[in-house]
């Protein structure tokens, strides 16, 4: 019986699991700099804390879910976003009384996406949260927090940072009324995709890939004229303090991002680097969103990002030469060797042996390692007590004890 992954998942190893590590703390390692906490909620979760914040009508709730009954009949959902869950946790935990209140965390969500490069239907989001701020820098804090990993990770890659502002809620809601009726007017212009979230999320037709849409895109009443005065000035700070702190903005008027959520501030760094699959880490304010989910009306604002989308993007993790092997050439003198082993883990080297007794085939997977050393057990070193210490860089070989082996090795 040959069993193998299912459709849009996969496993880990190797050089992957290297990098996904190597994200995961630099993402643990930024988020103490920026003051963020960690939090952990449980992938399984009510279906009811999805449905109407992420939007009834868009497609992760419609189409994407896996939603199923448990034995007790109660409708549970594997989460396929971690804000809503974060949310629960705070208000569940009471962790909302001394605002703001910053967390952070990273785990596996659920999609069931049409699987593609850098489109999974299990993958993984890191995802950093602000509750209880309206003050617009806590927008440029974490989109700089985002900028600033995003620089750790993929430094020779070009991202751009596309920002839009859908102004509040209110507004919003009094621009969906006027897009719709657009639309209808011109219902013969557009897709038949379009043409099915005129009167259900008539935002959703702004990004539409389809070119048959874009024409009467351009000519449709702009998000912008509705905002009002002051959130316009808000908008237009954050972009110039952003430019200060040299993250290159790209304004996208068309930027309303696919979770119902949303108000103000929207962004998304994208990149050229991986076709459709561009964005790695999108975001924004989602104020009422806490209330909605029965916490106190408090702001917030966050970003996701997909961990595999960033891996695609990575270098290779160069091995940090701190892995020592060791060559035994006899099994007779393992109980010598034994000692050398326990001390190097106990000084924090990793140690590579490979139970060959054979100093050609323990030099060779050295260097295949790239290892930078070797310690050599033969009859003298066991006789003597001590070791042979060959530097596979200049190929100096010296005699050594425990008393002076770290003078060597560090
Ligand atoms: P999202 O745009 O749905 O936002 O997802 C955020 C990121 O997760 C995407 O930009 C992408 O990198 C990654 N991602 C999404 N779906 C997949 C997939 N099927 N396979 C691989 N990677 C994927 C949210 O989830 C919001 N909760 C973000 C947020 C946090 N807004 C405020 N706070």
């Amino acid at each position: 019986m040959k069993i193998n992954p299912l459709r849009g998942t996969h496993d880990l190893f190797g050089e992957e699991i290297k990098k996904f590590n190597r994200v995961v703390s630099e993402v643990k390692d930024t988020a103490q700099r920026f003051g963020f906490n960690e939090l952990m909620t449980p992938i399984l979760e009510s279906s009811e804390l999805f449905k109407k914040p992420l939007g009834e009508q868009s497609d992760v709730v419609l189409k994407e879910m896996y939603t199923f009954n448990d034995r007790n009949e109660e409708e549970i959902t594997l989460r396929p976003e971690y804000t809503t869950p974060m949310i629960r946790a705070a208000i569940s935990n009471g962790l909302l009384n001394n605002l703001p209140f910053k967390v952070f965390g990273t785990g596996q969500m659920f999609r069931r996406e049409r699987p593609q490069k850098g489109r999974y239907r299990q993958f993984n989001q890191i995802n950093f949260e602000n509750f209880g701020t309206d003050d617009f820098f806590a927008d440029i804090e974490i989109i700089n927090l985002a900028n600033t990993l995003l620089k750790k990770l993929i430094p020779d890659i070009e991202i751009f940072l596309h920002i839009n502002s859908l102004g509040t809620r209110e507004n919003l809601n009094k621009y969906k009324k006027i897009l719709s009726k657009f639309f209808n007017d011109n219902i013969n212009l557009l897709s038949k995709e379009s043409i099915d979230k005129i009167n259900t999320n008539p935002l959703r037709i702004l990004d539409s890939k389809n070119i048959e849409d874009k024409e009467i895109i351009v000519k449709s009443p702009k998000l912008l004229e509705f905002i009002s005065k002051k959130d316009l000035n808000i908008y237009e700070e954050i972009k110039k303090c952003l430019t200060d702190l040299d993250i290159p903005i790209f304004e996208d008027y068309n930027l309303v991002r696919g979770l119902d959520y949303y108000c103000n501030t929207v962004f998304e760094f994208k990149t050229n680097e991986l076709g459709s699959q561009d964005t790695l880490i999108g975001g924004g304010r989602y104020n009422g969103l806490i209330k909605t989910l029965g916490g106190k009306d408090i702001p917030g604002v966050g970003w996701a990002g997909g961990i595999e989308r960033i891996m695609l993007l990575m270098p290779n993790i160069s091995n940090k030469n701190k892995d020592i092997h060791i060559a035994i050439l006899d099994p007779g003198f393992r109980n010598h060797a034994i000692k050398i082993y326990d001390f190097l883990v106990k000084n924090n080297f990793s140690v590579c042996w490979n139970y060959k007794y054979n100093l050609k085939k323990s030099l060779s997977l050295a260097n295949e390692k790239k290892a930078n050393f070797i310690i050599i057990v033969g009859e003298n070193e066991t006789k003597n007590n001590n070791f042979s210490l060959k530097n596979l860089i200049n190929g100096k070989q010296v005699i050594i004890d425990f008393n002076n082996i770290l003078d060597h090795l560090i």
